[in-house]
């Protein structure tokens, strides 16, 4: 009788077109994001003479803020994890000791509550995309807290299958498509990269005290300044 494959060992098969996310915590949040929390209630005051419920500001938050100690600490932790995350996807691609230089081509903060959110879109003009999570308030993978319950503003992402479910055919076969989200449940201190072209929106957040994040952009280039998008034939 013929041994069965284990599982990923069958030569076979092909297996193409993972999606890349990196998720980690910033061992510094407890510092850093009281501070942060202070200077975009600050922000908003004065940009808006009072508290509201969904806020956004412009994205060229470190030009405004260029000597602020802890949002340069925070930027710095963004850049490296982005470094990290474009690695991983590029592995093979890049030379192991290339050293890349990532910009942070926007930077902003949201505060949300009174179910503010998002529609569903995806980030131009960059490759790599994040969240990070300064205050998760009452944020959770369902609001009551009971199973089956709506998600309180969480991030969540859809997969490149997404498109190919509308009116499609769905079975036992083809079940791998059938989950083609993912979420990111917010927690004080996480952040999330993901590729800048991946669908994704913020649920609807109610909570006690507001869900405020950083988000951002990046661009990556190579130890030459250089991009690296070839538009020409290869040979
Ligand atoms: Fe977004």
């Amino acid at each position: 009788m013929a041994k069965k494959p284990k599982s990923g060992d069958n030569p076979n098969i092909v297996r193409l077109w993972p999606t890349t996310l990196l998720v980690k915590r910033f061992a510094h949040y407890q510092k850093v994001n009281p501070a942060l929390l202070e200077l975009f209630y600050a922000h908003c005051e004065r940009d808006r003479g009072g508290p509201v419920h969904a806020y956004a500001s412009k994205d060229d938050l470190l030009s405004q803020y260029p000597m602020h100690a802890e949002l340069g600490e925070l930027a710095e932790f963004i850049g490296q994890a982005v470094v990290e995350v474009a690695r991983e996807a590029n592995r093979g691609l890049w030379p192991d000791d290339d050293r890349v230089r990532v910009t942070l081509t926007g930077l902003w903060f949201q505060i949300s509550n009174r179910h503010a959110f998002h529609e569903v879109h995806v980030h131009g003009n960059a490759s790599w995309s994040g969240v990070y999570y300064v205050q998760a308030g009452d944020s959770g993978a369902s609001a009551d807290g009971e199973a089956g319950g709506q998600p309180n503003g969480v991030t969540r992402f859809y997969g490149p299958h997404l498109e190919h479910m509308a009116g499609g055919f769905g079975d036992y076969g083809n079940l791998y498509l059938h989950r083609n989200s993912w979420d990111s449940v917010p927690q004080d201190g996480k952040l999330c990269i993901f590729p800048a072209h991946i669908k994704h929106m913020p649920f609807p957040y109610d909570g006690e005290r507001d869900r405020v994040i950083v988000s951002f952009h990046a661009q990556v280039f190579d130890s030459s300044g250089n991009m690296s998008y070839n538009y020409g034939f290869q040979n």
